[in-house]
């Protein structure tokens, strides 16, 4: 398959700021899930599927660095790790061993993905698996061929979980280019860093390919404005995955917080609610992180940083009240209020809020506590 001019190297000359959001994400998932992985005693197979070369230009790790360092944290304690880069360029490749040797877990090979899905799918009879899957743009993507892996989510019992990068933007763009429609209208300043490449047609049954069929087309004919549009081909990608695991959940990562087109989704699925916990968790810690950098130098009377980078606190009290409706336990609640906010609010800012509420007799529970653990059911108080 013909690669658009993103597989220009320049790409790891230095990395984008908004690539740093993806790597926080996989960084802070990583060491709570192979801890938790770790315990239910079936060896651990990491997949980097699009690994590129490991390190770019400017010093900075790339994913199979990310991944292979804390595989090696998970393996010095005993846990029985292996992690597989796939890179599909023999110079990049030949990079990646150079920046893997030293950690004695890491194999990487030379080809593409879609080469190596068979042993992949085979070692998901036996392993727990996390494939992490990061291309350029839409080439690259596979539905049917990552669909044989996926398969055994249920045909197995094995724990088998996905991240992807997903750039939605791109395939909007070259959708439309392969409809003949016009091209998207954007708001000022919202696309300084497009590529143009994004907008080359590629033909429709390439971009079916990329997301499991041509419901895209549906969506295009809405004729929804382009962030709703982007937003609408994400949701249907997770209608996707839905059809194989059963929790699944997305971030958009915008280029500058407050911005209405993301530069990509991150897509995970997971068959376990704990994994959405866990993923929930670790993108909210990242935000915080891009909270942190953008705090204003000097205290400022009202928060002055975007709703998308500081969301409202209220909100959370709002969803407890409407989601406690009828009563159920408050690991239930928590794991509601994540998939309707994602990685919005970490599970203790959750269960923090539900203990005020309790105390302020917003919200009841079973033992008449405030104090109460997971399993105990709770609701709001009728007024
Ligand atoms: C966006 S870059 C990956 C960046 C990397 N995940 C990181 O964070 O450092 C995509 C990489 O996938 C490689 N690639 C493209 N198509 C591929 C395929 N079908 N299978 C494996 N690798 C592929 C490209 O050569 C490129 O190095």
């Amino acid at each position: 398959m013909a690669l658009g001019h993103k597989a220009d190297k320049s790409f790891f000359d230095r990395k984008k700021p908004w690539s740093r959001h993806k790597d926080l994400v996989l960084n802070y998932y990583l060491p709570p899930y192979l801890a938790k992985v770790g315990r239910l005693g079936s060896p651990i197979l990491l997949v980097d599927g699009f690994a590129g070369p490991g390190k770019f230009g400017d010093g900075s790790r790339g994913s199979p660095l990310i991944i292979a360092e804390n595989a090696a944290t998970a393996f010095h304690r005993g846990t029985a790790v292996r992690v597989l880069c796939i890179e599909q360029d023999v110079e990049l490749y030949s990079e990646l061993v150079t920046n893997t040797a030293t950690y004695p877990m890491v194999e990487c090979r030379n080809g593409t993905l879609q080469n190596f899905l068979p042993d992949i799918a085979s070692a998901a009879e036996t392993h727990t698996v996390f494939l992490y899957v990061d291309p350029y743009a839409i080439e690259g993507l596979d539905w049917a061929a990552f669909d044989t892996v996926f398969r055994h989510v249920q045909a197995s019992s094995m724990s088998i979980e996905i991240l992807m990068n997903f750039n939605a933007v791109a395939f909007v763009r070259r959708a439309r280019a392969a409809m003949k429609m016009t091209a998207p209208e954007i708001e000022d300043g919202e696309d300084e860093t497009s590529d143009p490449a994004d907008s080359l047609p590629i033909g429709s049954e390439l971009l079916s390919r990329a997301v499991g069929g041509d419901w895209w087309l549906d969506v295009l004919r809405e004729g929804l404005s382009f962030p709703k549009e982007v937003g609408a081909i994400v949701d249907g990608v997770c209608r996707c995955l839905g059809k194989r695991f059963k929790e699944v959940c997305h971030l958009m990562v915008k280029e500058r917080w407050g911005h209405a087109v993301p530069k990509y989704a991150l897509v995970f699925g997971s068959r376990h609610p704990h994994a959405l916990m866990l993923m929930n968790n670790a993108a909210a810690r990242s935000r915080e992180a891009f909270a942190d950098m953008e705090k204003p130098g000097s205290p400022t009377l009202f928060e002055t940083r975007p709703l998308d980078l500081v969301p409202d606190q209220s909100l959370l009290r709002k969803r407890l009240r409407d989601l406690a409706a009828s009563p159920m336990r408050r690991i239930e609640l928590v794991q509601t209020v994540m998939r309707r906010e994602f990685g919005h609010f970490t599970d203790s800012e959750i269960t923090g809020c539900i203990r005020k509420m309790l105390t302020e007799g917003i919200l009841v529970s079973e033992t008449g506590k405030a104090i109460i653990n997971d399993f105990v059911r709770v609701w709001t108080r009728r007024s």
